[in-house]
């Protein structure tokens, strides 16, 4: 655009020659990028770049420890009685099933089915978890041994105190 262009099209700009005078400023140069605006732009942006990704890797961290809380899950006779026993872990969201396997571990797991987000109950006669959205089955190792899931459990960490369980972290 040529000078005269934009003295009709901006007129305040063209009556104001002081600041012209001041801070002359070439505007048909005005688009121009140096190669050294160019490299500050690209410094600036990976740095910006790397900064997001760093808070991010924090930010997992964070909850990754906020995962390891200890939280009671109820009595071991409950399970014992029961053969399963459902609680909350890590949040009051998450759904847990706590079973006792028949060589006498305790172990236990997301809720969720891996499938398709139903919830998974203890099949004492499949010796699993079974879904019965799909009839999905996981072995208790939590691994998927029948229907549509193809991956496994999230495992969740449980120690035994007295008559008493607890959670102690998520695996995986
Ligand atoms: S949701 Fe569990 S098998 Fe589909």
């Amino acid at each position: 655009m040529s000078s005269e262009m934009k003295e009709k099209k901006y007129p305040a700009c063209a009556r104001s020659a002081k600041w012209r005078e001041d801070f002359p400023i070439e505007w048909d140069g005005d688009h121009y990028v140096t190669r050294r605006e160019m490299v500050k732009f690209l410094t600036l942006g990976s740095l910006l770049l790397a900064s997001a990704n760093w808070a991010t890797v924090v930010a997992g961290k964070l909850l990754d420890r906020g995962s390891k809380l200890e939280r009671q899950i109820g009595p071991v006779s409950d399970l014992d009685r029961d053969g399963s026993m459902l609680f909350r872990y890590p949040t009051e969201q998450d759904p847990g099933i706590a079973v006792r396997t028949p060589e006498g571990k305790i172990v236990a797991y997301s809720q969720v089915c891996t499938h398709l987000s139903c919830a998974v109950v203890y099949d004492k006669a499949e010796n699993g978890l079974f879904c019965p959205c799909h009839h999905g089955l996981f072995n208790l190792q939590g691994q998927p041994v029948a229907g549509p899931p193809t991956r496994p459990l999230p495992r969740i960490r449980v120690e035994q105190r007295g008559d008493r369980l607890y959670a102690i972290g998520m695996e995986g």
